[in-house]
């Protein structure tokens, strides 16, 4: 039988790679009337700041051509409410609930990680320092050195494990995740959003409100996180959780033959909420087709040389 399990380090081991992407699942109560969460490998929770956060002004949503624009704005209903009201509830659910931490100076992201270490039911943190949506989101994340002293002052108040969540928007994101690794981070997650922006032709303005930008997510983005995941791989040696544009197991695979350990699903939820579920099942079947245990084994390795294209389609290369 082929094996899922991933170790994300500190002890989280995951059943499955396959988790849902903060943001698009709430804090699971959410969607647990409308996906199995005992099934999956972990939820990624809503970004969670220091104070409670009504998030931006609508429209904060967008459909563009292969994808979405969201402007959400971090709503959330604050720390503390998740550490006393939600977290008792999270062991309800068979999968690793991963909550995602959010703030503007790393004061904040250190203060809710104290507080949210205080309640059972958290498997580990993701560190967003990567949200374009918010003022001063994204100065965190832009700067390895910055990334570096935000990851290692989590990194003293904690030792649950640590996922780090980079940004696309950078000119090198090798150099962000080998900074945070050598900071302490247990793993990295790539990639967030890209900033977008949509116009609306008649009112000649973008169609979201605020400063107009929005991340851009779903199919479109795909190829281009596929890209900074196998630059984060080159750079690091923990594990990768690689998102982006996922909507079927063939995406997934992708991702995992690039570098990635594990997934996560954000956009393809909202039309079909089975897909995570779809695709840990698909894995399973996938690694039964192939004839391999384990999905480490599907890696690229881009010093090794590989199989031709030709021999591994089984059929003669042109003379
Ligand atoms: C509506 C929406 C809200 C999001 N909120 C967050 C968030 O709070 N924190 C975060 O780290 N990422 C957030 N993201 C980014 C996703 O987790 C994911 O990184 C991104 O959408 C790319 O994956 P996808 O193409 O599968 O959606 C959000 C994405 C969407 C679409």
């Amino acid at each position: 039988m082929p094996e899922l399990q991933v170790d994300l380090g500190r002890g989280l081991r995951l059943s499955n790679p396959v988790g849902l992407a903060s943001g698009t699942a709430g804090f699971g109560f959410e969607l647990a009337d409308l996906v199995d969460l005992d099934r999956i490998g972990a939820l990624y929770t809503k970004g969670t700041t220091r104070m409670p956060r009504a998030g931006n002004p609508p429209p904060r949503v967008a459909e563009t051509a292969g994808g979405m624009l969201n402007s959400i704005g971090l709503q959330n209903p604050g720390v503390e409410h998740v550490a006393t009201v939600y977290a008792p509830l999270f062991s309800q659910w068979r999968c690793a609930v991963i909550v995602n931490v959010a703030g503007a100076t790393v004061d904040e992201y250190v203060q809710c990680v104290r507080i949210l270490d205080g309640a059972d039911g958290i498997a580990g943190y993701e560190l967003n320092i990567s949200c374009p949506n918010i003022a001063h989101g994204l100065d965190l994340g832009r700067d390895p050195g910055e990334a570096a002293r935000l990851t290692a002052a989590v990194r003293a108040v904690t030792e649950r494990c640590i996922v780090v969540k980079l940004s696309p928007n950078v000119s090198d994101i090798g150099a962000v995740a080998a900074a945070v690794e050598s900071a302490g981070a247990d793993a990295i997650s790539a990639v967030n959003t890209f900033v977008g922006l949509k116009m609306h032709r008649q009112a000649r303005r973008p169609v979201l409100a605020g400063s107009g930008t929005g991340g851009l997510s779903g199919p479109a983005i795909k190829p281009l996180a596929v890209a900074a995941v196998a630059a984060v791989r080159a750079a690091v040696r923990i594990p990768v959780i690689g998102v982006g544009g996922i909507i079927d197991t063939g995406d997934a695979v992708d991702f995992i033959i690039a570098g990635a350990d594990a997934v996560q699903i954000g956009t393809a939820t909202f039309p079909d909420p089975s897909t995570a579920v779809r695709i840990v099942d698909g894995l399973t079947e996938h690694l039964a087709m192939v004839g391999i245990s384990h999905l480490s084994e599907l890696r690229w390795h881009p010093q090794e040389p590989t199989i031709g294209l030709f021999a591994a389609a089984g059929v003669a290369p042109p003379p």
